[in-house]
């Protein structure tokens, strides 16, 4: 039998261990490191590179929300603590809201999926750092403004981190949750044209599309199969003039590399078992009240134990530490929920295998001035998938390539104080998986891309209001192949490709603002694997992240090899290519980008 399937064989194994049994394992738990590093003085610190969140020049009201030493938490209830708003901050008035997760950890243990949720909605997903016997710490930050509403008022906060520990798994995740709050400087020259009301702003309410407590387990939904359909009931006030869906998605288990699963009937024809298969495409997709108001095609986030676990110490891999979230413009469906009952939103996914986390937050803005808004959908289409496959393989050994694309879009109007603005929302997508496996199984090269482009533009009678266009690639390489050693350990070697591309043109109230951000990793390793766990190894990884902003330009070119960083270039100048904001126009109400994407 040959490695690959092995590969696959032992994962099982792993799943069938008593303590295992969870939705929290991923698949590559089969790579747990055992080395036994030379004894450091000090702990390691992981991180992810992203650019640093703007802050203003005011002294930030912070406390620490929660402080919790997880260790056996699986299958239990979240760990809950009660928020208050700050209470002594000159000014309930914040430029900036900041979270900040910082954790501790010894010893051997697993990389966990968790969540963080205040009031039912979710704050953050991200996934712990695999520790190293001399220890390990690491800091998530993340800019939570967008939900300042909900920092208001009372709130519980929950924090679901299913862990394990017994005489192998050793590592307990110390852990502080706090939140910053950044007042506004009274000039409001910094206020990221956030204050003003209407469009662009702050959503007024934000109303939780996830699972109730008290539970044993995350507040996300859990989807096992492509048959799975779960669905949260909800209301909202009769004011609302805008309602956009923040989709949060991971995957887990027999969907943790969705995007290497081989088509089913590679599986049958080598009566392969137990091996995760319904081809390499996914698709998340929304439906509210039956219809489909959008969906998500998710970035391939690659966990901390991951395809090569030397590959993410210390640089961990893109959307591992902060996973992102998905934006659905659902206003056009506005008119069918004003009618003061219940309505529900329900997510599939696509070709689902267990397990899928999805939940999501669904931002209200709400009429100040009124009691009631009207509004109609006008326009909406939602074609069934493109699907291309072909597959050619003999044996084990073949090609297959799969292409899929769809486009989502909706038109419909509400009539508020506003005025009676009409809103356009559109998703395009496109999808392309060209897969090899040669050497009997042993050897799988992925080479995916995915294309997922947005666009949203609300206009009054004679103006524009609010426009928003992104355009993300998400590109994936990834060449395995994997080496029998004769005494019942083999050889693993992995490169790897990973790539988050995003421009995004925002214009509103507030102003334009221009983005472009470029954020690639390269990886190449080696390990050697026995049993479940990595003997011996090592990972090499290069990261080139640039963003270009209208409000900050980052850059940052890094690189390790096993834990030592070999360079780390840092730097805040604009690229050349970088267009300021003048250079984008607003015409005719519409947004034009001069010059392609990409
Ligand atoms: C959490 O906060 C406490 C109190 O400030 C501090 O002693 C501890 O070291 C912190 N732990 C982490 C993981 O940051
Ligand atoms: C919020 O919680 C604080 C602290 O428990 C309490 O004093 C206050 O009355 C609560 N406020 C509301 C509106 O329930
Ligand atoms: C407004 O605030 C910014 C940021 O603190 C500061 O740089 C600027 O000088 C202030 N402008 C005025 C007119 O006070
Ligand atoms: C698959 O199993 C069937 C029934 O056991 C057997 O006839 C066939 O030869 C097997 N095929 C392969 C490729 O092993
Ligand atoms: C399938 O692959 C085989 C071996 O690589 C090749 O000879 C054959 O032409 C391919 N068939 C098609 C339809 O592409
Ligand atoms: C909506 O937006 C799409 C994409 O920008 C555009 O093709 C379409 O014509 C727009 N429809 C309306 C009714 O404005
Ligand atoms: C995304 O938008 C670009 C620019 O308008 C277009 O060229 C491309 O075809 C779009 N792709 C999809 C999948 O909609
Ligand atoms: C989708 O991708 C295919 C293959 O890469 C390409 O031929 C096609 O033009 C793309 N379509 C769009 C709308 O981007
Ligand atoms: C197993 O075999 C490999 C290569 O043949 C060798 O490097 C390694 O030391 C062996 N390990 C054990 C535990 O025997
Ligand atoms: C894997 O990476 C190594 C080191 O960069 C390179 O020499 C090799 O050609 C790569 N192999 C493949 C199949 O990508
Ligand atoms: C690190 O890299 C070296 C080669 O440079 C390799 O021999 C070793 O096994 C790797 N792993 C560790 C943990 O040092
Ligand atoms: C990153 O730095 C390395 C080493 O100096 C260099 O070879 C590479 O070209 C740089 N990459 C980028 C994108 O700047």
């Amino acid at each position: 039998m040959s490695r690959s399937l092995l590969f696959f064989s032992l994962l099982l194994l792993l799943l069938s261990h008593p303590l295992s049994t969870t939705a929290t394992i991923h698949r590559t738990a089969l790579f747990r490191s055992q080395l036994i590093a030379a004894p450091t003085p000090s702990p390691t610190t992981y991180f992810q590179v992203t650019k640093p969140i703007k802050l203003p020049h005011t002294k930030p009201c912070s406390y620490l929300l929660l402080q919790h030493d997880f260790a056996f938490t699986y299958g239990k209830p979240p760990i809950l603590a009660n928020y208050t708003p700050p209470q002594n901050c000159p000014s309930h008035n914040f430029a900036k809201i900041v979270l900040e997760w910082r954790a501790t950890c010894k010893g051997r243990q697993f990389d966990r999926i968790f969540g963080v949720w205040l009031g039912g909605v979710e704050l953050l997903r991200s996934c712990t750092a695999e520790p190293r016997a001399t220890g390990i710490d690491w800091t998530v930050k993340k800019d939570i403004t967008r939900y300042d509403s909900l920092l208001k008022s009372n709130q519980t906060l929950a924090v679901y981190l299913g862990n394990l520990v017994d005489s192998t798994y050793t590592g307990v995740y110390h852990v502080n949750v706090s939140i910053h709050f950044y007042p506004a400087v009274v000039n409001r020259s910094f206020d990221e044209g956030n204050s003003g009301s209407g469009y662009g702003s702050r959503a007024d309410l934000i109303v939780p599309i996830s699972r109730n407590l008290p539970l044993n387990d995350g507040l996300w939904f859990e989807i096992e199969h492509s048959t799975d359909k779960l669905s949260k009931k909800f209301e909202i006030p009769q004011n609302a003039y805008r309602a956009v869906l923040e989709v949060y998605v991971s995957f887990h288990e027999n969907d943790e590399f969705w995007y290497s699963n081989l088509p089913n009937d590679y599986i049958t024809v080598n009566n392969l078992t137990n091996f995760p298969g319904n081809g390499p495409f996914r698709e998340v997709l929304v439906t509210l009240d039956g219809i489909e108001v959008g969906a998500v095609w998710p970035f391939t986030v690659i966990y901390t134990g991951g395809v090569n676990p030397l590959l993410w110490r210390p640089i961990t891999g893109i959307g591992s530490f902060d996973l992102p979230s998905y934006d659905i413009e659902i206003t056009p469906f506005l008119g069918t929920m004003l009618d003061g009952k219940t309505h529900e939103i329900a997510f599939r996914v696509t070709n689902a295998l267990n397990v899928w986390f999805v939940d999501a937050n669904l931002h209200v803005w709400l009429d100040k001035k009124s009691l009631k808004t009207e509004g109609h959908l006008l326009r909406h289409s939602s074609l069934p998938l493109v699907v291309t496959s072909v597959s050619n393989f003999t044996g084990l050994n073949g090609k297959f390539l799969t292409s899929v694309s769809r486009s989502i879009s909706s038109v419909g109007w509400v009539k508020s104080s506003h005025g009676k603005i009409t809103t356009n929302s559109t998703q395009g997508f496109n999808y392309s998986n060209f897969m090899v496996m040669g050497n009997d199984g042993n050897m799988q090269i992925v080479n995916q891309m995915i294309d997922f482009n947005d666009s949203v533009h609300a206009k009054g009678q004679s103006s524009s209001i609010y426009s928003i266009k992104s355009f993300k690639r998400f590109p994936l390489y990834m060449y395995s192949d994997n080496v029998d050693q004769a005494n019942g350990s083999y050889i693993s070697v992995a490169n790897l490709t990973l790539g988050f591309n995003e421009e995004r043109v925002e214009a509103g109230g507030f102003g334009l603002s221009v983005s472009s951000l470029k954020n690639l990793q390269n990886g190449q390793g080696s390990i050697r694997v026995k049993g479940n766990l990595v003997v011996s190894g090592l990972g090499s990884t290069q990261q080139a992240y640039r963003y270009d902003g209208s409000e900050l330009c980052y850059f940052r070119n890094v690189s390790s090899l096993n834990y030592t960083i070999l360079y780390d270039k840092v730097g805040n100048t604009c690229s050349k290519k970088f267009q300021p904001p003048g250079v984008w126009g607003l015409r005719n109400g519409g947004l034009f980008l001069l010059g392609g994407p990409f």
